[in-house]
């Protein structure tokens, strides 16, 4: 059984996509969801979903307090789902290529710190970009530019506002995320 902590600062729309896609899966258990904003959309969804839940604050993340809870909880695997900090050196040293993030854009394009979110896809449309698209990356101790596992990419048109793009990433990070992460893990 691999147990897989989810990282997650908003709504946590993928959070839940990937907790699904692995219902009923014996070999994967998502062991808990970690959060870091009181009034993020995901903390709700592990209530509903029964998934325990540990909030966290810098504090915790940068003295390895949230570190000891991962390996207290025999974590293999964390995945960053829509996750905004920076994740700290003692982090990255605990759990080597095992720490993996998604970005709403095609890295190494729209990244790095302050991309993310809306800011990606209103740049995205700013810069007047023909294609966007997802990446899914190992974690190192700098925003965005850790080695690139998968990219898939869709078309922007010249009429599509930030909110289409939005809505195009998504369609893409919930069908590849879990999928990904289930050939990583396996
Ligand atoms: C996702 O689009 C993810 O790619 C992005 O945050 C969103 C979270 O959505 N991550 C970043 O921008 C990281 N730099 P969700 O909370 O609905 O899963």
């Amino acid at each position: 059984m691999k147990n897989i902590a989810i990282f997650a600062s908003g709504s946590g729309s993928n959070a839940e996509r990937i907790y699904d896609y692995f219902q009923g899966d014996s070999e994967v258990n998502i062991s808990m969801i970690l959060c870091n904003n009181p009034e993020a959309g995901v903390i709700a969804r592990a209530e509903r979903l029964n998934i325990p839940l540990v909030m966290f604050d810098r504090a915790a993340l940068k003295s390895g307090e949230v570190v000891r809870i991962l390996q207290e909880n025999d974590t293999d695997w964390v995945i960053l789902a829509g996750f905004l900090w920076l994740i700290p050196k003692n982090m990255v040293e605990a759990f080597p290529n095992k720490i993996v993030n998604i970005h709403p854009a095609l890295l190494p394009k729209f990244g790095g710190k302050g991309m993310y979110g809306h800011f990606v896809h209103e740049a995205v449309v700013a810069n007047k970009e023909t294609e966007s698209g997802i990446t899914i990356h190992f974690v190192n101790e700098h925003y965005d530019e850790g080695n690139i596992i998968f990219q898939a990419s869709y078309p922007v048109l010249p009429t599509d506002s930030p909110e289409d793009v939005a809505k195009k990433g998504q369609v893409l990070e919930h069908e590849y995320f879990p999928k990904v992460i289930e050939e990583l893990i396996k």
